[in-house]
């Protein structure tokens, strides 16, 4: 028998980052986070569960995947296949709308797509819940990915993780505002985000700040959400960066994410906000810039960015939907 369906799912950025796991094997994080999913960013996977396939195979962007990464996602496979009593194995395709070469992080939209994909080939019908339970377990923000607009990944205190899930704060179309996505390296970071994580848990004395203040950024952004407070939410999010790079920044041995372009944007954004242009910056495991701004101000913003020497690529993008079944 053969059982197929396609999914597709947008990347999201952390406003308030998950940084830190208190379970690797889970995926649970040390601290809840905040995020707003990409429109434009996105991943489409199709899954076929196949009687006669003797292994998983997997194809990114018509390439097949090997090794570690085919690994990872033959493990996620595996664990869908003892839920839903399906033999055989799975053939998977998936697509980014974006470079994957341009270092954009597609962990998130790839693990939601693949959640809603291979589980709905497999004849279960999960919640948005349950799909972001599943989704964590393959990457921790995908778990976010499931959802659109603003969305909170629920910490969780129980040890098998059953409360560890994502859930919207606000519809994408509630709140109109731009994230410019500046692209600056297309090459694989030396450090991955889980290694990082583990290292800065592990080393950095900052750690223990980072986690005694998350709560405090995660009630700000909350109420600056529900407020749809351009201001307030970019204020948190710059800070709430710098901090989690500060303890990244000081583990042993260090790991620094940042080139001089990646600097230069981070003075040019408070620059331009210093002369009265509401715009702020964000950064994960990686040298790219997001800037959030409003949708009057994204095209004057992306031609002063696009200035900056190291600047490839800006894609401006607004809150997007949620998973959804193609
Ligand atoms: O879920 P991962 O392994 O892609 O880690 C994400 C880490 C950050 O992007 C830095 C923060 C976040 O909340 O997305």
């Amino acid at each position: 028998m053969i059982l197929q369906a396609t999914a597709r799912a947008n990347s999201n950025i952390a406003l308030i980052k998950y940084w830190g796991k208190r379970d690797e094997a889970l995926n649970l994080p040390q601290n809840g986070s905040i995020s707003m999913t990409l429109d434009g960013l996105h991943t489409t996977t199709t899954v076929r569960w196949d009687d006669a396939l003797p292994e998983h195979k997997a194809f990114l962007d018509r390439k097949a995947m090997e090794g570690s990464e085919l690994a990872k996602i033959g493990r996620f496979l595996n664990r869908i296949k003892q839920m839903a009593g399906v033999k055989g194995h799975a053939m998977v395709e998936t697509h980014n709308s974006f470079p994957t070469a341009a270092g954009l992080a597609s962990s998130a939209s790839g693990y939601a797509a693949l959640a809603l994909a291979a589980t709905k080939a497999a004849g279960l019908e999960l919640s948005e819940r349950e799909l972001s339970l599943l989704a964590r377990q393959g990457s921790g923000s995908a778990s976010r990915s499931i959802f659109g607009g603003f969305v909170e990944w629920h910490r969780g205190e129980a040890p098998e993780g059953s409360d560890s899930y994502a859930e919207s704060l606000l519809a994408p179309e509630a709140w109109d505002l731009r994230m410019l996505v500046v692209v600056l390296e297309d090459r694989p970071k030396a450090v991955s985000s889980r290694e990082a994580m583990a290292r800065t848990v592990a080393t950095s004395p900052m750690y223990p700040s980072w986690l005694s203040t998350v709560e405090a950024d995660l009630g700000g952004m909350r109420e600056a959400i529900a407020n749809q407070d351009l201001e307030a939410v970019g204020t948190l999010a710059e800070a709430n960066c710098l901090k989690m790079h500060a303890t990244m920044h000081t583990t042993l041995p260090s790991v620094i994410y940042w080139q001089p372009s990646t600097l230069a944007l981070m003075h040019r954004v408070q620059h331009l906000r210093r002369e009265g242009l509401p715009c702020f910056f964000t950064i994960d495991a990686g040298p790219n810039v997001k800037v959030l701004c409003r949708p009057e101000d994204a095209a004057g913003l992306s031609h002063e960015l696009h200035a900056v020497p190291g600047v490839r690529e800006l894609i401006a993008c607004s809150p997007g939907l949620g998973a959804s079944l193609l």
